[in-house]
């Protein structure tokens, strides 16, 4: 399988403005990732601007520099770029700091920013930045869609050319944690704590280490059972616990740049602490404990709810099961435990309310979990640039204390003074060529990483910066990508389910309408439409999850009349003939927005068609036929939730519209 390498796609540049920077280069650090620093210079300048950098022998003579500086306002992964009297220096506290900044520097010379003056300081806004991927070992990826495992095939682990460009590609944009497995381990997965695949995995983990990346593994629960021939996984038995302490030994002895594990437990039918009547805290603590004198840590997800619902039972609701479950822990976990928080309370949406877990701990590490595979959001066969949604997430103002208190500040430790907190995102790679099947898919990629580094960075910078280090440093193809990205999370919100609902989709696979797919079904998803209206009562009359969150959050979304529109059907039971603040009714907003949504995708294709001959022609004729497809696929949406609501409603369109 061959790959490209996204926006690190260089090009050459005509002008030789910047060539007198590149063309020596001198390091005060002579560790891995510096040394990683320096070839990644070298290889810019080689096919940027056709030099060859050579190595200075002192400071005095380099174009650039990258000095080790001890500045706590740098700090070890932070970086300053200083531009003074031809010599551009990179200094950090860390290597990693030098290996950032020598990408935000490449970062400017392709977008061919000027380096003159230049003066810069940038911290990461967040401890851990991670990806999550959901890799099976048989090569196939739960929810990919860009084909399939670059890390695993036919149960073997793999280690190749695509592991370096992985790093390399994440390490640009400021990941510096990668969980490669599936979080719902099984078979051979169980097994990747052993020494079967201790061989593989530290190569892999080598390479990473080159990049400033730890690997991460997820984790069976129940290890000591398939693994240790134990008959209990039990946390609190001293056999588990003892089990757990070895095997911790064992790993990471022979992986010493193992970052930790990543736990999925009573969830979804995986195995946990519940079994054995202990809480999440029993769980994580005994792994947390063997993990500790290695410094790993133990992230832990809380993706636990009930998925063996009664339809029937309206009291019962999934949205509350975070919290319900996790908030009485809060404190209870050791420190190198930290729990991996959805955004939405639900399961990645396109529109949900941020969970009421983020502002409710108060004592506990926490990441906000974000996914980038498209599950839910067209499955990269639709562009859906999800960077605005994740900017309102982080943006979000959870009133857990007087100040910072955003979604952001608890996450990057602000708000409580963790050190051990961060973001992740399930993944969307695969190995097909272009990494993340949709060419405009890998904008979220990119943009996530870049977000999670830096997460007052806008959207729109980021999709523009994101456009030209692909695309070229074109104004014309830059502007015109950046309107489609920034169309089509808004576009798909239209189109699919309305104001907050979700779940509108074929069940399993989660591709494509169907409005009752998951209405009669166990997994607590519903829209409750009648003939007279539809939505969820989470008031305190119904289903009380709006009076999880702090005060000023929950009186917002406890009434009609103060809840956020985009949401009001997540919270409320809404009857058809109710008059938005807009002045139309539900109905008729139903029917305009399907319209407009399905409109917009025509316009986001004749946007992309207007680049024909500006872009690589494959790249070009790769879009085009996903954006074809969107464009019928919209309609589809549209037709299907119009079509069902007219005839639950039997109010027909205001404006006359074909509805069927
Ligand atoms: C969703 C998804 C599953 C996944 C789960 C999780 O339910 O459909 O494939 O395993 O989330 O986050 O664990």
């Amino acid at each position: 399988m061959s790959y490209e390498n996204a926006w690190l796609t260089y090009r050459m540049r005509q002008d030789s403005r910047d060539k007198k920077y590149f063309s020596k280069v001198y390091a005060e650090d002579e560790s891995i990732v510096a040394v990683t620093a320096v070839k990644e210079l070298e290889r810019a300048g080689r096919e940027i601007l056709g030099v060859r950098m050579e190595q200075a022998g002192c400071a005095a003579e380099a174009g650039i520099c990258l000095r080790l500086v001890s500045d706590p306002a740098i700090g070890e992964e932070g970086y300053q770029l200083r531009e003074e009297e031809g010599c551009i220096t990179i200094s950090s506290e860390g290597a990693r700091g030098l290996l950032y900044g020598s990408f935000a520097l490449i970062r400017r010379l392709q977008m061919e920013l000027p380096l003159e003056g230049l003066c810069m300081l940038e911290t990461p806004s967040n401890p851990l930045r991670m990806l999550n991927h959901w890799d099976n070992m048989d090569g196939s990826i739960e929810r990919g869609y860009s084909g399939n495992s670059f890390f695993f095939k036919d149960e073997k682990v793999i280690v190749d050319e695509r592991t370096r460009a992985y790093a390399r590609m994440a390490a640009s944009v400021g990941i510096n944690a990668s969980v490669i497995n599936n979080v719902n381990v099984r078979g051979n997965a169980t097994k990747l704590i052993t020494e079967e695949y201790g061989k593989e995995l530290r190569e892999m983990s080598e390479i990473f280490a080159e990049y400033g990346i730890r690997l991460f593994l997820s984790l069976n629960f129940a290890a000591p059972m398939e693994l240790g021939g134990l008959d209990s996984a039990d946390p609190l038995d001293g056999q588990v616990a003892a089990w757990w302490k070895d095997t911790m030994e064992d790993i990471f002895r022979r992986i010493p740049n193992l970052g930790g594990f990543l736990v999925k437990a009573d969830s979804e039918g995986r195995p946990g602490p519940f079994t054995y009547g202990r809480t999440h805290a029993d769980g994580a603590n005994v792994l947390a404990d063997a993990a500790a004198p290695y410094g790993g840590i133990i992230i832990w997800r809380c993706f636990v709810y009930n998925c063996q619902q009664d339809w029937r039972d309206r009291k019962t609701d999934r949205a509350r099961a975070g919290y319900d479950n996790f908030m009485p822990l809060d404190g209870k976990f050791r420190d190198n435990v930290i729990l991996q928080i959805k955004n939405g309370p639900m399961d990645f949406q396109v529109r949900e309310p941020v969970s009421s877990l983020l502002g409710g701990l108060t004592d506990t590490n926490q990441i906000l979990e974000v996914q980038i595979a498209q599950e839910y959001t067209g499955q990269q066969r639709h562009v859906c640039y999800l960077i605005p949604m994740f900017k309102e997430i982080l943006g979000f103002h959870t009133y857990c204390c007087g100040g910072q208190d955003t979604v952001a500040d608890i996450v990057s430790g602000r708000t409580w003074g963790q050190k051990s907190c961060g973001m992740a995102a399930v993944a969307n790679t695969g190995n097909d060529d272009n990494w993340t099947g949709h060419d405009l898919a890998a904008a979220n990629l990119y943009g996530f990483g870049r977000l999670s580094f830096q997460t007052d960075a806008g959207a729109r910078e980021l999709a523009e910066e994101w456009a030209a280090c692909t695309f070229g440093n074109d104004r014309v193809v830059t502007e015109t990508v950046t309107k489609i990205l920034m169309m089509s999370w808004p576009a798909y919100e239209k189109y699919t389910a309305p104001l907050g609902i979700g779940w509108m989709v074929n069940p399993n696979h989660h591709y494509g309408p169907n409005v009752d797919g998951y209405e009669y079904d166990r997994w607590g998803t519903y829209h409750r439409a009648d003939h007279l209206g539809l939505g969820i009562d989470r008031s305190r009359q119904g289903t009380g999850y709006a009076q999880q969150y702090r005060k000023e959050n929950a009186d917002l979304y406890e009434d009609i009349k103060t809840c956020p529109e985009e949401l009001l059907l997540f919270f409320h039971y809404i009857p058809y003939t109710y008059r938005l603040k807009s002045g139309k009714t539900l109905i008729q907003h139903i029917y305009d927005t399907h319209f407009e949504g399905a409109g917009d995708v025509e316009s986001m294709d004749i946007l992309w068609s207007s680049l024909e001959g500006k872009i690589p022609e494959r790249v070009y004729k790769r879009v085009k036929e996903r954006l074809e497809h969107q464009k019928e696929h919209s309609k589809e949406w549209r037709d299907q939730i119009n079509t069902y609501f007219f005839r639950k409603s039997m109010i027909p369109d205001e404006k006359g519209r074909q509805i069927y």
